[in-house]
């Protein structure tokens, strides 16, 4: 057993904040602590060691159960998608789904993600304040989904609104909301099955097509597959974008000089503004695992079914891992942070998102200064975070 200290902390209490004194402070006293729920892994070098390892599985398959909820369209959906999905299962979807993310070919993405940025931009920026994430963050986050997927853009409310009753299931009302959860899910599945349709029959050259073409040795995804993971790319991919946004702008606010260096160098400086904001401000506070084996790890016994959550948020900005962690500082060369998480489950989405946060953060930067950001209201500060409301001020360049 580790002699150190061991700080507790209560993630289920309304008041648990990650980025609150509390927790910093246990950072710095150990590199874990016990929860509520299992173990939390502080430092940014233990999180690194951890992240990836093969001792654990994601974990997250009981959640529906651990919720109340035995059966039903989003019970059976979530048995069934990658997110859950553990060794070969995992590996097989990953392997038929992968080469349609290639970075190379979603790059070519980029120019259509800036154009959305401006468009959205133009609609409020001579009004001198924006409500950020009604205006900017949702429909961005939205419509990216619909540019990957190649639905129809003007059908982003109606998929931004199936996707937040979807979302509800990652909460506490998941039980008492299980039938429009379960409705809105059955909707999605059924706009996916008719998309899948739609390029199986008419091909075309883009990332839908290159999904329901894959074949690997013969072996393809189902039309059922295909259609969990239509819903879980909306799923995976919309709120978390939309909160990260809100969140940058939250954390840009705080360094008008930093934002000013974005402005005036925006090609130079995209990339490390969007992961200074996933290192010292993730939406994803922290990363679930579960040990799939009992197994030591620096003088601690971690028994199998022990749940860890990877803190994300608070090793990004162990001082012992970054130089002024708590400060966004776009000429540093900072370690990997996990805000995408690590290992086999790590985000498959991830350059989409970071190829569509590159675009949005210069368009913001090169046309609004100023930022003051007005009366927010927040999501809670644990698991995923982000702004529900977040009203900025700001003068237009
Ligand atoms: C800022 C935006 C995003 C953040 C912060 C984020 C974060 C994450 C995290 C933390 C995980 C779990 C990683 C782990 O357990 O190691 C994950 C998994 C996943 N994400 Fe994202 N994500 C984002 C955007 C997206 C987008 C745009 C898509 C789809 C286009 C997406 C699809 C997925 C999927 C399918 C998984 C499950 C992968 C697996 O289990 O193999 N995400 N994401």
């Amino acid at each position: 057993m580790s002699t150190l200290t061991v700080p507790y902390l209560n993630i289920a209490d309304p008041e648990f904040a990650m980025d609150s004194e509390a927790v910093r402070a246990a950072r710095d006293a150990n590199w874990y602590a016990e929860t509520n729920y299992g173990l939390a892994i502080l430092s940014y070098e233990d999180n690194a060691a951890l992240m990836k390892s093969t001792h654990f599985i994601q974990g997250s398959a009981q959640w529906p159960e651990h919720n109340g909820v035995h059966s039903g369209p989003f019970h059976d959906w979530w048995k069934e998608n990658l997110l859950v999905l553990e060794g070969a299962d995992h590996d097989r979807i990953r392997r038929l789904t992968n080469p349609a993310f290639s970075p190379r070919k979603i790059k070519k993405l980029a120019g259509r993600f800036d154009e959305l940025a401006n468009e959205l931009i133009d609609n409020w920026i001579d009004r001198g304040e924006v409500e950020f994430v009604n205006e900017f963050a949702a429909p961005f986050a939205t419509r990216v989904l619909c540019i990957l997927l190649g639905i129809d853009e003007a059908d982003w409310v109606k998929i931004n609104d199936l996707g937040s009753k979807i979302g509800a299931a990652l909460g506490v009302t998941f039980k008492e909301e299980q039938e429009s959860i379960d409705a809105a899910l059955t909707e999605l599945q059924e706009y996916g099955a008719a998309l899948i349709r739609d390029r199986q029959e008419n091909p075309k050259d883009d990332f839908l097509t290159r999904l329901v073409s894959e074949n690997r040795d013969g072996d393809k995804l189902t039309d059922a597959e295909l259609q969990n993971l239509v819903v879980l790319l909306i799923f995976g991919g919309m709120d978390t974008t939309r909160n990260q946004l809100g969140l940058a702008m939250q954390s840009f606010s705080k360094q008008p000089e930093q934002w000013e260096k974005l402005a005036a160098e925006p090609e130079k400086y995209a990339k490390n503004a969007v992961e200074e904001m996933l290192r010292l401000n993730p939406t994803t506070r922290w990363v679930t695992r579960e040990a799939a084996e009992t197994f030591e790890y620096k003088g601690l016994t971690i028994e199998q079914g022990t749940t860890v959550h990877m803190f994300t948020m608070i090793s990004g900005t162990d001082p012992e891992a970054f130089i002024d962690a708590e400060q966004i500082d776009l000429d540093a060369e900072r370690a990997p942070n996990f805000a995408f998480g690590g290992g086999v489950h790590n985000c498959i989405g991830q350059f989409v998102a970071r190829s569509d946060m590159m675009a949005a953060l210069p368009a913001l930067a090169t046309r609004i200064t100023d930022l003051q950001i007005g009366n927010a209201t927040w999501l809670p500060d644990s698991g995923n975070t982000g702004p529900e409301n977040l009203p900025v001020r700001f003068t237009k360049r």
